[in-house]
């Protein structure tokens, strides 16, 4: 059964959230623990469809997996098979992070090719680069990367053109096992990236410069599995800030990671919210009515192309005009003529959108393209006159964690309806 979620527009969110594992670390550790036989423990895993899709993935690679109470056991066996089937990595693109692991545990690995997605073309280029300067074959056979290194990774020195998350991660989890010394220049600076380091130190690899643009990797011969805990979803921590702000609202978000938004929260200042951090997590608390806000996505720690949808639903309702201009993902304003449909005044001109901010959007019914589009439609709903209707909603289970329960506990009349 197809779900939507149901919105009455007009509740300002008042209370408290508490914020999850972040899904975009959780399955690339998950995908990680492939590189150590034993079993690996990941902690403050987020309770969402996207961890259940890499424990099947991992299941199908041999693995036993046990997933339950934000925790997930990964049993990797000696000998993996290494092939990661379409059915799945159409589902979900982060199954592209088992290709690193694959290729420098089992010297093969065969991973569908994800595929255009609703955000853009996404390519894998930086990706396949990166493990051929490391030694691996790689050719593209009916649909999927084939890549082998009959003879092993031997670690190179790597400039990516772009600092991209996922090609970093792979390269990064291939180098772990590599013969020397690997640098990835222009690497990306996440805190996903760290996280998943900081996971690969504690099974015994030697990594240096995580957080900063150079990262430095000595190969070891073999891993030991261990036990982490996840950081924090900063998106879905932001996603809650903007919520407050375009409600008028006041949330505490607790477990938040208020050094990992820094961009975000001043924006969100300048936006006239009071932004006050506490012991566990970030409060939000507006007044009235936001004041429109320019911003340019970029690489963090620039403002996140993850958070999009959000700040363009905060100035559609905001007080004055703003630039949003999207310099990650060309394919991310899709979600904006969904706004259009809500009354948002909003105009597009290649990657920047300029828009008009009106004191309210009028409810329609609309669909979700991707997960944080998802999201933004949501809190859009809640900013309109009359009842919204967001189809799709299967995009936004991806990210949030109980996500209509979470506005129903801050005061809002959100439903899921199948
Ligand atoms: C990850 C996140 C996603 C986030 C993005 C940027 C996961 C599962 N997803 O996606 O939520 O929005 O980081 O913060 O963690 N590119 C190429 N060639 C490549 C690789 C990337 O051209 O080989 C391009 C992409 O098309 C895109 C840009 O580089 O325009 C950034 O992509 P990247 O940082 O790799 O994002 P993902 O890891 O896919």
């Amino acid at each position: 059964m197809v779900a939507r979620f149901r919105i009455v527009g007009g509740a300002r969110l008042h209370g408290e959230v508490q914020i999850s594992g972040a899904k975009n670390s959780a399955l690339k550790l998950m995908a990680a623990a492939l590189l150590a036989p034993g079993i690996s423990t990941i902690r403050n895993v987020p309770d969402i469809a996207d961890v259940d899709i890499m424990a099947e993935l991992l299941t199908r690679l041999g693995c036993t997996v046990v997933h339950g109470a934000g925790e997930v056991k990964i049993t990797v066996p000696e000998k993996l098979s290494h092939r990661a089937e379409y059915d799945l990595v159409r589902r979900m693109r982060a199954s592209i992070n088992v290709l690193g692991p694959l290729v420098a545990r089992m010297k093969a690995a065969e991973v569908a090719l994800p595929g255009g997605d609703a955000i853009g073309s996404r390519g894998l280029d930086f990706h396949i680069k990166g493990l051929e300067a490391l030694g691996a074959q790689i050719h593209n056979e009916h649909g999927y990367v084939i890549a082998t290194a009959p003879t092993g990774l031997s670690g190179a020195e790597i400039v990516l053109d772009f600092p991209s998350v996922g090609a970093t991660e792979n390269i990064m989890t291939a180098a772990v096992l590599a013969k020397g010394v690997t640098t990835i220049d222009n690497a990306a600076r996440e805190p996903d990236i760290v996280d998943l380091g900081e996971f690969l130190i504690a099974m015994g690899a030697k990594i240096e410069g995580l957080g900063s643009p150079k990262i430095t990797i000595t190969g070891v011969k073999e891993l030991s599995p261990t036990t982490h805990e996840t950081i924090p979803d900063r998106i879905v921590a932001g996603t809650w800030a903007f919520a407050a702000a375009m409600t008028q609202g006041d949330i505490t978000i607790r477990g938040a990671n208020a050094s990992h938004l820094e961009v975000p929260l001043e924006k969100l200042a300048s936006a006239g919210a009071v932004v006050t951090t506490t012991t566990d997590g970030i409060r939000v608390h507006m007044e009235n009515r936001p004041q429109a806000i320019d911003i340019a996505t970029l690489p963090y720690p620039g403002f996140p192309t993850d958070l999009q949808p959000m700040v363009i639903t905060l100035n559609a309702i905001a007080v004055g005009d703003a630039i949003v201009t999207e310099n990650v993902f060309e394919g991310r304003f899709m979600f904006v003529n969904e706004l259009i449909r809500l009354g948002a005044q909003i105009n597009i001109d290649g990657h920047h959108a300029a828009i008009r901010g009106i004191l309210r959007l009028s409810a329609a019914p609309v669909v979700a393209t991707d997960i944080r589009a998802g999201a933004g439609l949501v809190l859009a709903g809640l900013v309109s006159d009359g009842i919204t209707f967001v189809d799709d909603a299967f995009h936004v289970d991806r990210g949030y964690p109980n996500f209509a329960e979470q506005l129903q506990a801050l005061g809002a009349d959100v439903t899921r309806v199948e």
